[in-house]
């Protein structure tokens, strides 16, 4: 089949760092579904594991990269019984696996869900990953009510026009009905974040506190950060009212200063999306669930897809652009994938 892989961890302009191969067809195992990848999109940790490593490492296998797809189902294992063959679905999967830039891929069925019904392939592709991951940073992290409980508390979403964030905002006023303040740097990025449901909109290239006082919202309920964590932390500090709730997803260089919480009993969580695929924890079917979640919301359009830009084929020529945008860190909504040539 073929596929989009690696050998050499390398920049992104090095011909090699993505190459189109031909690497054998899996079989699945008794909990797995194998789907004909017919969309993906890209993430930052895509980009992030592809990048060079400290040491040369050169990989024996190609490296398989990409957590966010659509497909139909041509086969599934002995211990599956909620899907089969000719089912539309959509996943992210799990960063211990061989990703989705192949024309074939294994998943197990407890991370997907059928697409939603008024959307094709590509606008599905765009929706896993950051869906997961706004939606467990909100609900799961956070412990924002999801029914409304909450209506009224305000969130501040930190780095709101990539495509966690672009979620994020949906999620957290259909759903919590919180005051959404978004950061964004650059007009287009401020328009977007509008778009989404942002109420108030301040620079993250400002100390978010201060721009926060500008605003008359000098305090905050809770503050979900997915860009920089050590820059934005003291800030957060400052932000965060007593006994609020501050939740990260993008790793920190130098060790955080949560002294700095200590005096407001405010609560620091991590979100990572792959914990429960990773740890294979009990609750995994947790993403499928989600997923379904969030297809029926999209289907009744409480939420709407953020795909941005979409390209056909998926080859290496393709993923290398769309990688070199990722890491430019300006992108806005999601770039997707489809066809393959
Ligand atoms: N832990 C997890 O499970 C998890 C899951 C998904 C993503 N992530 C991580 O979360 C981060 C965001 O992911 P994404 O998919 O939303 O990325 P993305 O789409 O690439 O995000 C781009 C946005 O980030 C904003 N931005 C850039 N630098 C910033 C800064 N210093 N402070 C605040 N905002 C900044 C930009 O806004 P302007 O253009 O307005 O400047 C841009 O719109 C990535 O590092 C990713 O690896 C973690």
């Amino acid at each position: 089949m073929k596929a989009v892989g690696l050998f050499q961890y390398l920049p992104i302009d090095a011909e090699e760092s993505l190459l189109d191969l031909q690497i054998d067809q899996p079989e699945p195992g008794p909990r797995d579904l194998l789907v004909a990848v017919k969309a993906i999109a890209v993430n930052p940790v895509d980009t992030k594991v592809r990048a060079p490593k400290p040491d040369a490492i050169v990989e024996t296998t190609p490296k398989i990269l990409g957590w966010d797809a659509a497909g139909e189902v041509v086969a599934v294992g002995s211990a599956v019984e909620n899907f089969g063959p000719g089912d539309q679905v959509y996943y992210a999967g799990d960063i211990t696996r061989p990703g989705c830039y192949s024309e074939f891929q294994l998943v197990d069925a407890r991370l997907a869900a059928r697409i939603p019904r008024t959307q094709d392939y590509s606008a599905a592709a765009a929706l896993p990953l950051t869906s997961l991951t706004a939606w467990e940073a909100l609900f799961d992290r956070l412990e924002i009510s999801s029914t409304g409980k909450d209506a009224g508390k305000s969130i501040l979403i930190i780095g709101a026009a990539g495509g966690v964030g672009s979620m994020a905002i949906q999620l957290a006023r259909a759903l919590a009905k919180l005051n959404v303040i978004a950061t964004a740097s650059r007009t287009k990025s401020s328009f977007w974040v509008k778009q989404m449901g942002a109420s108030h909109v301040v620079n993250h290239r400002n100390p978010v506190d201060e721009e926060l006082t500008d605003i008359g919202i000098p305090e905050v309920d809770y503050i979900l950060c997915l860009a920089d964590t050590d820059q934005h932390f003291p800030a957060m500090a400052n932000a965060i009212k007593p006994q609020g709730k501050i939740c990260c997803v993008v790793d920190n260089k130098e060790p955080l200063p949560l002294n700095l919480l200590k005096p407001k009993s405010a609560t620091f969580v991590w979100e990572f999306m792959f914990t429960r695929s990773q740890f294979a924890t009990d609750d995994m079917d947790r993403q499928g669930w989600i997923l379904e979640q969030i297809a029926e919301l999209v289907d009744n359009e409480t939420l709407v897809t953020t795909v941005s830009d979409t390209v056909e084929p998926i080859s290496a020529t393709n993923l290398r652009l769309a990688h070199r945008q990722l890491e430019t860190g300006r992108t806005i909504g999601k770039l997707v994938l489809s066809g393959w040539e």
